[in-house]
């Protein structure tokens, strides 16, 4: 993996990479739209899409999950204009926190000022089922560095940043009400942020309880720090897809995970629709 000083970008290589993405897009964005593993199909909702690989736009990041499509879908929903990353960057994958601020700045630097996040995640509130969606209202990221260290990129946010409405209490209320609308009874709570890739031991599971973690994933974390950073609205969303570790007495598998995102996606492109038809 590459080895380079922390974000060394420069704001024109953000801006050079959004620049190509607009050009062959047409159009400017509003809403950006981050689909996590398993969700990806919800991409093919998108009209008039214009596809772009990403490993065709300068200074971006290329995917490695196999789950993950690796493109982004510029076009419309619901009427809006939408940006939509199929596939998402992990620090499992190898990359630095500090790399994993570079798409949600170049959606940034394409006009987008609402994040919509998703993420399969594991159950660690035992109440919940595989299948709920979870609206996010905060989240513990107790290891690692923040994607925020190193120099800072005034133009983008300052130094040091509040996150205590990371993420947009307007917004979590805009969305319960989506899922009223549909007769989808949400759940919220609190996300915990794991390094992965091996899914958690029991005892790690146990102990995110006792700290107030109510679901356990490997993403968006970082992503949402980097919006918070540029004073971007944002919204995340959890689909659970199994029982975390210990939980119950088998083990967690990508599989479980998988056939719970094919299963769910209905209910999930149901609530993204309804969510984009309402935001401003
Ligand atoms: N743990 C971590 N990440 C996950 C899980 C889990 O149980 N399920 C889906 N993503």
């Amino acid at each position: 993996m590459k080895n380079r000083p922390i974000d060394n970008y420069s704001v024109e290589m953000y801006q050079a990479a959004a620049d190509y993405i607009l050009e062959r897009a047409g159009t400017r964005p509003d809403i950006g739209l981050v689909l996590g593993s398993a969700l990806g199909n919800l991409a093919q909702l998108i009209e008039n899409p214009v596809i772009i690989p990403y490993a065709e736009i300068p200074n971006f990041l290329t995917s490695t999950v196999a789950s993950h499509a690796g493109q982004l879908i510029l076009g419309t929903l619901e009427g809006k204009r939408v940006m939509c990353m199929s596939g998402r960057f992990h620090y499992y994958e190898g990359y630095d926190f500090e790399d994993l601020v570079i798409p949600m700045r170049v959606m940034q630097c394409c006009g987008v000022q609402t994040v919509i996040l998703t993420n399969a995640a594991g159950a660690i509130n035992e109440s919940y089922r595989p299948g709920d969606i979870m609206i996010i209202s905060d989240h513990l990221k107790l290891t690692g560095a923040s994607p925020l260290r190193g120099p800072n990129r005034e133009e983008f946010g300052p130094r040091f940043f509040d996150v205590s409405d990371l993420y947009t209490k307007r917004l979590r209320g805009l969305v319960r009400t989506c899922g009223e609308n549909l007769g989808l009874s949400l759940r919220e709570g609190v996300y915990y942020f794991a390094v992965g890739p091996q899914f958690e031991t029991p005892a790690e599971i146990r102990a995110m309880r006792i700290l107030g973690a109510d679901a356990v994933g490997m993403s968006t974390v970082t992503e949402a720090l980097t919006c918070g950073h540029m004073g971007m609205d944002l919204i995340a969303l959890s689909l659970i897809t199994n029982m975390a570790a210990g939980v119950l007495d088998q083990p967690v598998t990508g599989e479980e995970v998988d056939e719970t995102g094919r299963r769910s996606a209905a209910d999930f492109s149901a609530l993204i629709r309804e969510i984009v038809s309402r935001l401003e």
